[in-house]
């Protein structure tokens, strides 16, 4: 489950205008989630416009190695035989979930809950993040765990054979932790109840509920959102169709924006309001973008993006927006650069357990190619205009979106610009190069690679 040993290092260069219309993949918190409720269902469920991405297969493998028969017809649909909550079996091999924090996050969730035993390893990335925001709730429901250092990958798990139901408040706002929770609740008797001082995006509620759990999510006296959820239900299949990722939209949004001249019409994006921080954060910006075609499907608003090249100008982004951004910054800190004035980004604390350390990973990347900022401890500082960006090669440290971010700032610098390493790429994103340079990107592999 990895991208093999050698790095594979790519660079982009100014090459005009970028124009055309594209579909980005689907989206990978709806992909990972359609797989791991098809498997809890009882019956058949069925996903359209799943994200073939190295992550999302991870997950695929997962809940096969727990007992669900999950293919994928000729005409790109997946069909997912469940094997019903309460029933997966116990994998009779490691897991290997690469760089995905979401497949093993909520994996544990899902089996922390069932009397079976599972181990999870990861890349060098996954290996890195906390697990214990997720370990130490499930310990409280019954689970037994043993783990490197207590909370890092490799570990193992044992299910509760008769887990607790729990109330848990969120630490930190992060979706995975709220999900982990929610899903060892499906198989706990009672009520787990999950408070969210913070919200973070809901696909977990929204998916479970349209999978027929028992889930009410009202907001409490201090407008915390809390989230219960009745156990032990019966899980009916679904049809799901996956609509784009608008964490991958960032990166033709952001390019058109600060390539000059370009015009750019991305279709079908999920619009969930706890994923379009960046739009709104661009449009403040004095980003020219428009959302028409908006329309709703399984529950959640759609539409196409229409994005023309803009003078962007700094602002400071809300701290209270950043989970509904939270993987959009590093793009961000690069339309930033071609913003006049400074874009001051606070808040951002969960940028450094993400699959590299992304403010620092943002903020070495940026002095690489010549741009102005300022790392604090929880916040990055960009100033715009400079007047020889690029030239740098950026050390990607096994991430996929500081790859993507630094290559879209190549595609706008005056000199090309490098990732160490553009195989991270397929993490989430297999298609990037493809379809940019469909829309007239030049974006190729290093030299050496290429011979
Ligand atoms: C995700 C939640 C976020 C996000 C990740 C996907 C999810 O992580 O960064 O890419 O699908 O629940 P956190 O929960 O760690 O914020």
């Amino acid at each position: 489950m990895s991208h093999g040993p050698l790095p594979a290092p790519l660079t982009t260069r100014s090459a005009g205008p970028l124009t055309g219309t594209i579909r980005v993949p689907g989206d990978k918190s709806i992909s990972h989630r359609s797989l791991m409720f098809g498997a809890l269902a009882v019956g058949r469920t069925t996903v359209s416009g799943l994200l073939e991405s190295e992550d999302v297969l991870a997950t695929a493998d997962a809940m096969r190695a727990v007992g669900a028969k999950i293919e994928r017809q000729e005409d790109g649909l997946y069909v997912v035989d469940g094997i019903g909550l309460g029933s997966l079996l116990e994998p009779d091999h490691v897991i290997d979930f690469g760089n995905a924090g979401t497949g093993v996050r909520l994996t544990m969730g899902i089996i922390g809950t069932h009397d079976i035993a599972a181990t999870f390893v990861g890349d060098a990335s996954l290996s890195g993040r906390p697990m214990g925001r997720v370990l130490d709730p499930l310990r409280d429901m019954g689970t037994s765990v043993v783990a490197r250092n207590g909370d890092r990958l490799p570990a193992s798990i044992r299910g509760a054979k008769q887990p607790l139901p729990l109330t848990y408040r969120v630490p930190m706002p992060s979706a995975q932790v709220k999900s982990a929770v929610l899903l060892a609740g499906l198989n706990a008797p009672g009520i787990t109840t999950v408070i969210e001082p913070i919200a973070t995006r809901d696909h977990t509620e929204k998916m479970l509920t349209g999978f027929g759990a028992d889930i009410s999510v009202t907001l409490n006296e201090a407008g915390e959102r809390v989230i219960k959820l009745k156990g032990q239900p019966e899980l009916k299949p679904q049809d799901v169709e996956v609509p784009g990722d608008p964490s991958s939209a960032a990166f033709p949004i952001v390019a058109a924006l600060i390539v000059p001249g370009s015009d750019v019409t991305i279709e079908n994006v999920l619009l969930n309001e706890h994923r379009t921080g960046l739009i709104k954060t661009l449009i403040e910006m004095g980003g020219d973008i428009q959302i028409v075609n908006k329309r709703n499907s399984g529950g959640e608003e759609l539409g196409d993006i229409k994005v023309k090249s803009s003078q962007l100008k700094g602002i400071t982004v809300p701290p209270k927006r950043a989970p509904s951004m939270i993987d959009e910054y590093p793009v961000l800190a690069v339309a930033a650069a071609f913003a006049q004035g400074d874009t001051h980004m606070p808040g951002l604390d969960e940028l450094r357990v993400k699959e590299s350390d992304r403010l620092a990973a943002v903020a070495r990347g940026l002095e690489a190619n010549g741009i102005p900022c300022v790392e604090g401890e929880d916040s990055l500082t960009v100033t715009g205009g400079a007047n020889q960006i690029g030239g740098g090669t950026v050390v990607t440290h096994l991430d996929h979106r500081i790859a993507m971010a630094f290559m879209v700032l190549g595609m706008a610098a005056h000199n090309p610009v490098t990732a160490d390493d553009g195989a991270v790429i397929a993490t989430s994103f297999p298609t990037f190069t493809s379809l940019f340079s469909g829309l007239g990107a030049d974006i190729q592999k290093s030299a050496s690679e290429a011979a």
